[in-house]
């Protein structure tokens, strides 16, 4: 009892802006108009965060130390207050051994820099397309809004002329289609390649196959994961004669079954396709983590942990160091992890459950193999983050 006593007074004397602050360690605070975070915070200090209108206390918020680093969304906390205050104190102490404010921080929030908004979503399928006499690009144009897609026009550096086409003679065309090792240059490129899990790749059959500057496309870029859904125009030839090159230049990609449209494919033909090859599926399912301002965001895998995660989203967890390898947080839910094998060796980055433990473990070391650890996701974005993850981390769907 006494012991609250003391620690009350001595709020309340900070919070009256007496400064009885002793510097024991070079600890410091990050403010801005939304969130705290506190690095270099000694062993087992909290954080209380004071709002005011003036003189008078209009709202207060004690954040758990964690390790040395402390993150608080006080705007986000404190919703209502924050509307009636001009300025902020935040100061760490130790709440459970009483021991002396260890520094403290005060501005007016008018002073306080304005966080960089969360990064806007990215569209996660492209539409590409080649044509050199627009029948593809029409129907690429059509596939694009009916897939909602961002689109892109493959422009060869050498522009193909009509004598280039003229199949019927010893033209550019149908000698690059009978050279294996072909692969006509491309002016320009698609310079966020890694936001898209979807590529709608269209072309027009040349000999049966797709043009040769397809291939240059392909291997211009890590498809490594990705999901192709070849589209074509013809004479009259279908596009299955042409799915077997694009695989064998792409390994590591689900190329899927294609689709050949003319003028007159109507939206209700070309859903069908996407339908029929799980479009909505492949599109990966994304987690962000937000705390103290910052946002990690996790790719999932496509396993029942991952999934059955993402059912329980949105979250707070409560993330601690372990090991000065991962920043682990408890689930109070059991998790599905019946799909998952024995273990894996974990790298930076990778997010997973412990499934003995029922945490989760998102590392920022590359770790030995671990049996009962399954994977969950990879970061995308925020690796940076991972070691200040501290305190209440909001987990949901991206
Ligand atoms: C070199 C060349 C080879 C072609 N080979 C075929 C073919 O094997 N089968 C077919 O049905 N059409 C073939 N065509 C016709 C094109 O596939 C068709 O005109 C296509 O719609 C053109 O698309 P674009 O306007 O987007 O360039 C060929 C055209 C060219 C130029």
């Amino acid at each position: 009892m006494k012991k609250y006593i003391a620690l009350t007074i001595s709020v309340l004397l900070m919070i009256c802006g007496i400064d009885i602050t002793s510097y024991a360690v070079e600890t410091e605070f990050v403010v801005t108009a939304s969130a705290v975070c506190v690095t270099n915070a000694q062993s087992g200090a909290d954080l209380i965060v004071a709002l005011y209108h003036g003189t008078q206390l209009t709202g207060v918020k004690t954040y758990n130390g964690m390790e040395g680093t402390i993150s608080a969304d006080y705007a986000d906390d404190m919703k209502e207050q924050m509307g009636i205050s001009d300025s902020i104190k935040a100061f760490l102490w130790n709440v459970k051994t009483l021991e002396p404010l260890i520094k403290s921080y005060s501005n007016q929030i008018n002073n306080l820099p304005i966080p960089a908004p969360p990064a806007e979503k990215p569209n996660r399928v492209l539409t590409v397309y080649f044509s050199c006499t627009n029948n593809t690009k029409n129907l690429a144009q059509k596939i694009a809004r009916v897939a909602e897609s961002d689109i892109y026009e493959i422009v060869p550096e050498e522009p193909y002329t009509s004598e280039d086409l003229n199949y019927n003679s010893d033209c550019r065309a149908n000698r690059e289609q009978n050279d294996a090792n072909a692969r006509p240059a491309i002016a320009g490129k698609v310079e966020n390649m890694k936001d898209y899990d979807v590529i709608l790749l269209g072309y027009p059959i040349w000999w049966g196959q797709a043009p040769k500057i397809i291939y240059t496309f392909l291997e211009s870029y890590d498809m490594n994961g990705k999901t192709i859904m070849p589209f074509c125009t013809s004479g009259s030839t279908g596009i299955s004669g042409s799915l077997q090159g694009l695989r064998s230049v792409c390994p590591d990609s689900t190329v899927t079954a294609g689709f050949r449209g003319t003028v007159s494919t109507a939206d209700t033909q070309i859903q069908s396709w996407l339908d029929s090859n799980n479009f909505s599926s492949a599109i990966a399912k994304r987690i962000r983590l937000t705390a103290g301002g910052n946002e990690i965001i996790i790719k999932l895998e496509d396993n029942n942990t991952a999934n059955s995660l993402a059912a329980m989203l949105p979250l707070n967890l409560n993330f601690e160091d372990y090991n000065g390898t991962e920043k682990i947080a408890y689930l109070t839910e059991q998790i599905d992890s019946s799909d998952a094998p024995e273990g894996i060796t974990p790298e930076k980055g990778d997010f997973t459950l412990y499934v003995l433990w029922g945490n989760l473990a998102l590392f920022y070391q590359d770790f030995r193999y671990s049996s009962g650890l399954v994977s969950i996701g990879k970061v995308e974005i925020g690796l940076e983050h991972i070691t200040s993850l501290a305190g209440t981390v909001t987990a949901e769907l991206y």
